[in-house]
């Protein structure tokens, strides 16, 4: 691309004053070995206010679940109140229908890890954590973040449990910055969550988000440091670290193909959020 061509980024701005700089940059860092981001991960402006949307009402279905969670209420009641809040914001439940996912919303209560499908047979109870993972898509946009609920008293472990992953997130969160590499991420999660005697799962994890509800990266949450693909401003994606109180072992329920349990049946906990990089740090686009 030559200096006075509009830049790629489609803001209209000569190259050389735009994306020449961090072009320059990637190709330095790709010549020292690293990974580095394909351009369709590079959003554009107007893509990330259309996610920054798609975030925001995400974030307001979870306002209206932490409203209505108690003792007392089934977690098909929970998806009813996912799928009409969704349907106020003119957006879609993107977990609906996805790959056979019946439901509007994933439900993990105590060791359940992720993907727990609401039912009508689930009551919530006094001492269970539970996670409500919202992903909406608004305009072909999407945010995706989910939170920790303890219903009425729990046990020590388990409010420790889900102090400690938000923690976890919060610190990867507070190191972000750009042109890192996303197995950081996952170094300073897993360390901190094995110096609070808990484990941190494997299996599953982050991703890259925004105009489809899973793109790359993949963010694992165990990684090394200086591994894996840089993270370049302009990039969409989750962490949303699942910590197990007891082994990190994770099994996924024959009979519905999706409930992702604990294998030695400890508790786990999850929280998720949404998040550009941006030139200067990292920001928050759901939670
Ligand atoms: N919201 C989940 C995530 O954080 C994805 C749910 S996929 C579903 O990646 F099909 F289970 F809904
Ligand atoms: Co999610
Ligand atoms: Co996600």
């Amino acid at each position: 691309m030559r200096d006075n061509d509009k830049c790629w980024c489609k803001s209209e701005t000569p190259y050389a004053l735009c994306h020449k700089d961090f072009d320059l940059k990637l190709e330095e860092l790709k010549k020292r070995g690293k990974i580095v981001p394909p351009r369709k991960l590079i959003k554009t402006k107007e893509q990330i206010e259309g996610i920054r949307e798609a975030g925001r009402i995400n974030s307001l279905i979870l306002d209206k679940v932490a409203e209505n969670i108690k003792a007392g209420i089934t977690t098909e009641e929970l998806d009813k109140i996912v799928f009409e809040e969704t349907q106020k914001y003119n957006g879609r439940p993107a977990p609906l229908g996805y790959c056979g996912f019946p439901k509007s919303v994933c439900i993990s209560v105590n060791n359940v890890v992720c993907h727990g499908i609401p039912s009508k047979k689930q009551v919530l109870k006094d001492g269970d954590i539970v996670n409500v993972d919202c992903t909406t898509e608004v305009n072909g946009y999407y945010g995706d973040a989910s939170r920790m609920f303890i219903i009425g008293e729990a046990s020590e472990e388990a409010k420790k449990l889900v102090r400690v992953t938000k923690e976890c997130l919060d610190f990867a969160f507070s190191k972000l910055t750009p042109f890192m590499n996303v197995g950081d991420i996952g170094h300073h999660i897993n360390k901190m969550a094995r110096a609070n005697g808990f484990s941190v799962v494997k299996e599953l994890g982050g991703h890259g988000v925004g105009l489809a509800m899973h793109e790359d990266p993949f963010v694992n949450h165990t990684a090394k440091l200086g591994t894996g693909m840089v993270l370049a401003p302009g990039m969409v994606f989750t962490i949303e670290p699942m910590i197990n109180a007891g082994k990190a072992g994770v099994y996924i329920d024959a009979d519905d193909g999706w409930t992702v349990r604990t294998q030695d049946g400890s508790l786990s906990a999850q929280w998720e959020y949404t998040i550009l990089m941006t030139e200067t740090g990292a920001e928050i686009l759901s939670k």
